[in-house]
């Protein structure tokens, strides 16, 4: 496939990308206190692709919007390198959104008046150093269909859709919540090949976060959450292609 930047992967034992330290988070809700998280630590290094596996209610949200920067902790450290986020700047935080994270959610948020490639190269007009939003769209798979309206796709394309979004700007970090949440189990899979591809084809870090004990064998990593705390993180020695997966 021409045209794209490929980021090296890095060598065992790279460099941590993010490191959580202590964090916590608590949400107060008129008389009661909801303790989000509590004492996360965790680090991540460049190059894996991580699943965060948790039910309902366990953190996992909280932990991927205070790491993409949309929420602050009540207590701990975030460093992404060496810059420390808990303590930055609104203007500092939308720099590091826009530039070093990407997206992807349940629901697909693409805009319904524009096209497949437009869609794409709303987020490619901003970024420092995109790829061309066509190439975005083709290591999705949906080469066939840059002028398709969201409307003319089916969920699992459009969330390809919006996954070559997250990714065409070249983020360092993709982070995904439940991105097969709204969609079966065939379709769901797809998705997850192209979240595989994008970590071992583009050597982009990614968080995943699922409550499907079954998607997480995808994963280099799986960190399990429950009631705000890490409960197990280790290795994935049996990781499967998503293809193989059932659920
Ligand atoms: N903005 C918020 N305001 C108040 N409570 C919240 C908010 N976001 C999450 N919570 C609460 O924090 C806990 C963890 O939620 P969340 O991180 O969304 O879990 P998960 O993604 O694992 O389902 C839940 O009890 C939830 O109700
Ligand atoms: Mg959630």
């Amino acid at each position: 496939m021409a045209g794209f930047i490929h980021r090296p992967l890095p060598a065992a034992g790279a460099l941590a990308l993010l490191k959580i330290e202590g964090v916590s988070k608590s949400y107060q809700m008129g008389e009661v206190r909801v303790d989000a998280l509590k004492h996360v630590t965790l680090s991540f290094s460049s190059g894996e692709l991580a699943v965060l596996l948790g039910a309902s209610g366990s953190g996992k949200s909280t932990l991927l919007n205070i790491i993409g920067g949309l929420d602050s902790v009540t207590e701990g450290k975030l460093y992404f390198r060496d810059r420390d986020l808990s303590e930055a700047g609104d203007a500092e935080l939308t720099a590091y959104r826009r530039h070093s994270i990407g997206f992807v959610f349940q629901f697909f948020n693409l805009i319904p008046s524009l096209t497949a490639l437009e869609n794409v190269e709303l987020v490619t007009d901003i970024a420092r150093e995109p790829m061309p939003a066509s190439d975005a769209l083709q290591l999705v798979g949906l080469e066939g269909r840059l002028h398709h309206f969201p409307a003319q796709l089916s969920g699992g394309e459009q969330q390809r859709v919006a996954i070559a979004r997250a990714v065409a700007k070249q983020p360092e970090l993709l982070l995904c919540d439940e991105p097969t949440g709204a969609l079966d189990f065939q379709t769901g899979k797809l998705v997850l090949d192209v979240i595989r591809k994008v970590n071992d084809e583009l050597g982009t870090t990614v968080l995943l976060i699922t409550h499907n004990a079954s998607i997480a064998g995808i994963g280099d990593r799986v960190v399990r959450m429950r009631s705000g705390e890490v409960w197990e993180d280790f290795r994935n020695e049996s990781r499967r292609p998503p293809s193989e997966l059932e659920w």
